[in-house]
């Protein structure tokens, strides 16, 4: 039987057990996926159980994601741009790092506002924390024409801009209003929208009345940020569907069938929350 995991510590609060269970039983596969607390300390020493070949690979949360990116044999190009993996891959006896979050942020996109990308000119980031950093490469992957990225420590932004290059421009996020006007897509990736926070006078209203806007955040699922852009009429795209969408490429790799995300399992890890 093939065996996967998601590790993290604490990892009990993971909806990835629930979602890969899921597929396991939607296509018949004799498999299994299980939660396991690893404290930082105990990584090598799973990498090494991973290599002997218990598992044929699994995710990775927080706060090991950069622990397992030194500790993977090869990483994804795309891995090694964002600096970090979620998902691990045995092959014969060495392990491959991807990071699966920018292709849940565009399948959550594709999925849910159809055409978002179609010569889309402005974009607004908000947030120039680890999150922002698989949505650039994601938007780069795109062809997005200038992204504007916003964050409350303007330096952070600016760091993330030269190492990503490319058309960045980079404010706080006191210049939302005036960098909204051309920007058909708002992609909130800070951790704002938890826990009862909220912006504060972003002014969504100067938005193009097409544009569309995104919350990495999903617990609320409605982030003030969204329940802004609904009542004023714009198209939203919640998080659910990242995380979603984050998980097909390592339910295919270990298991080898492309799971589809559906209405019924969006359902049912919405009943979670
Ligand atoms: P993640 O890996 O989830 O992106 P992170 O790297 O800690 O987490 O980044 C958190 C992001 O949320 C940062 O952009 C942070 O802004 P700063 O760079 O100024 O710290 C942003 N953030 C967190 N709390 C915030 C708040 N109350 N107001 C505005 N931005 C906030």
């Amino acid at each position: 039987m093939k065996r996967a995991f998601v590790i993290g510590h604490p990892i009990a609060h993971s909806r990835s057990p629930l979602i890969h269970g899921y597929w396991l039983k939607r296509y018949g596969i004799e498999g299994s996926y299980e939660a396991i607390d690893v404290p930082p300390a105990g990584v090598p020493d799973f990498f090494a159980r991973l290599k002997a070949g218990a598992f044929v690979g699994g995710n990775v949360t927080i706060p090991h994601k950069e622990i397992a990116y030194a500790l993977c044999d090869e990483r994804d190009p795309l891995a090694e741009e964002i600096g970090a993996v979620n998902t691990l891959v045995l092959k014969g006896e060495e392990v491959t790092g991807y990071n699966t979050d920018y292709l849940g942020f565009l399948g959550n996109l594709d999925q849910n506002a159809p055409g978002w990308d179609q010569n889309l000119e402005d974009v607004v980031v908000l947030g120039a924390g680890g999150a922002s950093r698989a949505v650039l490469v994601a938007l780069k992957s795109r062809k997005v024409g200038r992204i504007h990225l916003l964050n409350r420590t303007i330096d952070k932004a600016e760091a993330l801009a030269i190492e990503f290059e490319g058309k960045i421009e980079c404010g706080g996020l006191h210049e939302f209003p005036m960098r909204a006007p051309n920007a058909r897509l708002v992609v909130n990736t800070s951790s704002v929208g938890m826990k009862g926070t909220a912006f504060e006078g972003l002014d969504l209203a100067r938005l193009p009345a097409d544009a569309v806007v995104t919350d990495l955040v999903y617990v609320p699922l409605v982030t003030p940020l969204l329940e802004e852009a609904k009542s004023l009429g714009l198209k939203v795209v919640d998080g659910l569907g990242m995380l979603l969408h984050q998980a097909v490429p390592g339910f295919e790799a270990w298991f080898g069938t492309r799971p589809e995300v559906t209405t019924e399992l969006r359902a049912r890890i919405e009943a979670t929350l």
